[in-house]
């Protein structure tokens, strides 16, 4: 039987171990000093003044429509290539997602697009830099300052990007993070988020901890929360993971540079677009573009027949069953993201996948596209 090469899979190592066994051991298990380590570093390693960490970047999403004040009635323009959480998050207020298109090369959000879905119900924009590639940040904050918006950024896929030089995660605009174990780093599960003042720090916190009152009486409730907090075991392997962040970017980017010189031999696939002097990318996924035409699901059929896991990523949001049906959204309505999701193909990628397995994969990958 042939190994079957993964998607994804974490770095785990000995600081881990050692962080994670440290918290075990002092009973400290929530509440305790390794959140505030793993905010500090992490807010530390995103330049930003303020970090919440939080149980994912799910939740993450939800308090900062709690933040830019997003209620019934109100509209969130956002981009229908990512993952469902980031237009799930305006539902959870009772708030409409508005979808506008993306670029075509970057796949983000396109700004003439975002421009022309804003109406007088628009409260905020929610950009994704999706697969790790950072949104045109300047352009959307131009456009929300234009008309009064909030902008939430959600950098669940990017940690460790840049974007004209700063990291993602320093706009001084609320942006998420996440840490599920395919991304960049994990915790297990969980997220944070980062933000500008100690207001917003002190909402998040009161907000992921049941809305419990700034004066830090236990059973007192100032407002509407949630359970949303990280415990001191995630944030110890966090910690460690931060600590090791770079060697783990650098192994990633490695990785993918790996790819890109095996792929230029390969017809019929477009490799991932490349950075230029704005946009750094942080490696999360490798994912390729099959030509037009064709057969994806057949490619995906080799490669699993192969032993190479792949998956076609990402579905278009606005074409989830749960939103079609609730919003009538039908095919062709946001065609350069329904295009995107009918030709990109996840590849295995993770910052340890071995040169030999890369070129099994691209072999495979060859031969299916013959
Ligand atoms: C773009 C995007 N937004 C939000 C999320 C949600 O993060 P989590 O799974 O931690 O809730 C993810 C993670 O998969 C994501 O990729």
């Amino acid at each position: 039987m042939t190994r079957t090469i993964p998607l994804s899979a974490p770095w785990i190592d000995g600081r881990e171990e050692e962080l994670v066994l440290e918290t075990l051991r002092s009973g400290q298990l929530s509440l305790g000093p390794m959140v505030d380590r793993f905010e500090a570093a992490l807010a530390g390693r995103v330049a930003s003044p303020h970090v919440a960490a939080v149980s994912s970047g799910t939740a993450g999403l939800h308090l900062c429509m709690r933040l830019a004040g997003v209620g019934p009635g109100d509209e969130v323009v956002t981009t229908p290539f990512s993952f469902v959480a980031s237009a799930n998050c305006a539902l959870y207020e009772g708030a409409t997602p508005v979808f506008a298109d993306v670029d075509p090369q970057t796949l983000n959000l396109d700004p003439a697009a975002v421009e022309a879905s804003i109406t007088p119900r628009t409260k905020a924009i929610l950009p994704v830099h999706v697969f790790g590639y950072p949104a045109e940040l300047a352009e959307l904050e131009a456009i929300a300052e234009r008309h009064g918006l909030a902008v939430v950024e959600d950098a669940c896929e990017a940690l460790g990007a840049e974007y004209r030089g700063r990291p993602v995660g320093s706009s001084g605009r609320p942006a998420v993070f996440a840490f599920y174990p395919n991304k960049q780093m994990t915790t297990g599960e969980g997220g944070a988020v980062a933000v500008a003042t100690e207001e917003e720090w002190a909402l998040l916190k009161s907000l992921s901890n049941q809305g419990r009152s700034d004066s830090g009486e236990w059973l007192t409730h100032a407002r509407l929360g949630y359970n949303y907090r990280l415990d001191d075991l995630s944030a110890a392997l966090g910690l460690a993971q931060l600590e090791r962040l770079d060697e783990i970017l650098a192994a990633r980017a490695e990785v993918a540079a790996r790819y890109g010189a095996l792929l230029a031999a390969v017809d019929g696939v477009e490799a991932p677009l490349a950075d230029d002097t704005e946009h750094r990318r942080s490696w999360f996924v490798y994912v390729v573009r099959v030509a037009a035409g064709v057969d994806r699901n057949g490619v995906m059929a080799r490669l699993g027949e192969d032993g190479v896991a792949s998956k076609p990523y990402l579905p278009s949001i606005h074409l989830q069953p749960f939103y079609r049906e609730r919003f009538g959204y039908r095919a062709g309505m946001l065609p350069v993201s329904e295009d995107a999701s009918a030709r990109c193909l996840a590849l295995p990628f993770h910052a340890r996948l071995a040169a030999e397995d890369q070129e099994r994969v691209v072999e495979s990958l060859r031969c299916a596209l013959e």
